[in-house]
């Protein structure tokens, strides 16, 4: 066994400190993720009870199998944006009688329910989840159909929704939708494009158009019921497979089809593993306050992987990146870890051919980024950094195992894209609430700006104002500190979530464990042309 050693100390103070930092990040953390759950809050929560109906969150819960975990996803999209934090819908991956799902579900407490542009993002993100790892997805509808303000904005690529519906279906994994509420105009396609629904009688509304809107256009007298209702589309219709007598009905209907989807994981899940030899408790006082001081990601993998058990990869090479082999609640991954945050060509060579050998062997890979980016400077571009970094960036985009990201320091520059940051599509990125991510950091940002200016008012041959200088820096400083948050990413859904980091071991099982629902296959060749 080749287990890591600790050198974290619990009585130190820059474990104390850590820790302090750490603990006020996820108090904050905690309290942006409650208007999340608050939904749209105590009057519209109190109304929809007292309708009969049951909270958007409750709903999944009944669908779940008992004492079985929920990855919620997305929490706190569009935090940062005129709409309410979490965007009026849930999602997320569970199990339904024993098959892992990925659930949606409209918050009607939120605006009816209504899609806004960032509940576009974060149901196509679901939608993406469940084709890449094949997994049914169910559909748990009640929504006011766009958020008509805002419509230019998801009008126009909404319909990639309906799309997605059929083309899971295309591609043999099952979806299910049951009909809660209203699931009127574009809407209606979602059980339309569903393989199995579910409507509730004299709650289910599914129609087209509703009776004012027939009335406008054709001038015929209706009511909800005749256009849309649960006994029309089961006797009539024919668009309800499912009859329900009440929402409780509807869920155990809902379970039973999963059930008899008799749906197939590509990859039996391991049987229990062994758990780490140290406390996750730790994870709390490993990462320091400010990020610019470094810190061995050793202490983090010993306290994610099976038995702390990890065989490091040409340790004494390219040694600012951790390459190396280990299994996580059983699954077999390849972590590739940022040690003191720069990566230099030795690094990206390495990274190169640690992704080749996992693509060799059918092995997920884990990136673990604390990056400030590829290393600059005459020497370093004369050894060809450019080159070298391609060459990594070339073995992410192509490399075909399934890839899962955790931004747990810095994620600057391209430094972010090599460590396979959202748009080299990993099949889940999560972000610790000490993470920050942008081109680069704020102070380096502001600098450069001002050096440009600089030049730009000399080359005029203008007097350069220092005084106005100092204070788009501080600006500037400020703003690109504040974007570079994880909240205000997960907000714009550049990532899957802000993750407790004592967490990190049960949502990276969670994930390895929906990503072998699809075959695990990796690149055999396939890759651009390495520029050597
Ligand atoms: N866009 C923007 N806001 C919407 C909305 C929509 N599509 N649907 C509802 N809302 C808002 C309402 O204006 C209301 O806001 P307020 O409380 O600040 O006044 C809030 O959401 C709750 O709506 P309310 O009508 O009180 O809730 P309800 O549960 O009684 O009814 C609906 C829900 C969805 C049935 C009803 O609001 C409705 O019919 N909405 C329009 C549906 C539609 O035609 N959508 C266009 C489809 S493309």
């Amino acid at each position: 066994m080749t287990r890591l050693s600790t050198a974290v100390d619990p009585r130190a103070p820059e474990y104390a400190a850590a820790r302090g930092a750490a603990l006020e990040r996820l108090a904050a953390l905690d309290a942006e993720h409650a208007k999340a759950l608050a939904g749209g809050g105590e009057k519209y929560t109190a109304r929809h009870r007292d309708r009969g109906k049951l909270p958007a969150r409750e709903r999944i819960e009944l669908l779940l199998d008992p004492d079985t975990p929920f990855l919620e996803l997305s929490p706190l999209a569009a935090w940062g944006s005129d709409h309410p934090v979490g965007a009026s819908l849930v999602t997320g991956i569970g199990t339904v009688e024993g098959t892992e799902c990925v659930i949606t579900a409209n918050d009607p407490t939120v605006r009816g329910g209504a899609s806004n542009p960032w509940t576009l993002k974060k149901a196509l993100r679901a939608n993406e989840i469940a084709l890449q790892n094949r997994l049914p997805l169910i559909s748990l509808v009640e929504s006011g159909g766009a958020d008509l303000p805002s419509q230019k904005e998801i009008f126009i690529p909404g319909g990639a929704l309906f799309r997605d519906l059929t083309r899971l279906s295309a591609a043999g994994v099952p979806t299910v939708a049951v009909v809660f509420g209203n699931s009127t105009a574009g809407g209606a396609y979602v059980p339309g494009m569903s393989d199995h629904t579910v409507m509730i009688k004299g709650r289910s509304k599914v129609f087209l158009g509703g009776p004012p809107l027939v009335k406008m256009a054709t001038g015929e007298e209706s009511d909800d019921e005749s256009l849309g209702g649960a006994d029309m589309h089961a006797r009539t219709s024919g668009l309800a497979d499912h009859h329900a007598v009440d929402e409780h009905d509807a869920i155990r209907r809902a379970r039973r089809i999963v059930a008899r989807l008799e749906h197939r994981r590509a990859h039996p899940a391991p049987p229990a593993a062994e758990e780490p030899l140290y406390d996750a408790e730790e994870l709390l006082g490993i990462v320091p306050e400010d990020l610019r001081t470094p810190f061995d990601p050793r202490e983090v993998i010993a306290r994610i992987v099976d038995g702390s058990d990890f065989d490091e990869f040409k340790p004494l090479y390219g040694s600012s990146l951790v390459t190396g082999w280990a299994r996580l609640h059983g699954w077999p991954v390849g972590v590739l870890a940022n040690a003191r945050g720069v990566l230099f060509s030795a690094e990206s060579q390495k990274a190169a051919q640690f992704i080749q050998l996992a693509n060799q062997r059918d092995i997920p890979l884990l990136f673990l980024h604390n990056t400030t980016g590829y290393m600059v400077g005459r020497e370093y571009e004369q050894g060809g950094i450019v080159k070298h970094g391609a060459m990594m960036i070339n073995a992410v985009s192509n490399s075909r195992v399934p890839h899962l990201s955790v931004l747990i320091g810095a994620s600057y520059g391209a430094g972010h894209y090599g460590m396979c940051g959202r748009a080299y599509e990993p099949r889940f990125l999560f972000a610790w609430p000490s993470a920050k991510s942008a081109v680069m950091g704020p102070q380096q940002l502001a600098g450069v700006l001002s050096i440009v200016a600089r030049q730009s008012a000399a080359a005029k041959g203008k007097p350069y104002d220092e005084e106005a200088d100092a204070g788009m820096r501080a600006f500037v400083e400020a703003q690109i500190e504040a974007e570079s948050l994880p909240v205000f990413l997960s907000g714009r859904l550049y990532d899957d979530g802000v993750i407790d980091p004592r967490d990190t071991r049960t949502v990276l099982g969670l994930c390895l464990s929906a990503v072998h629902n699809a075959p695990v296959e990796g690149a055999r060749g396939g890759f651009g042309v390495f520029r050597m």
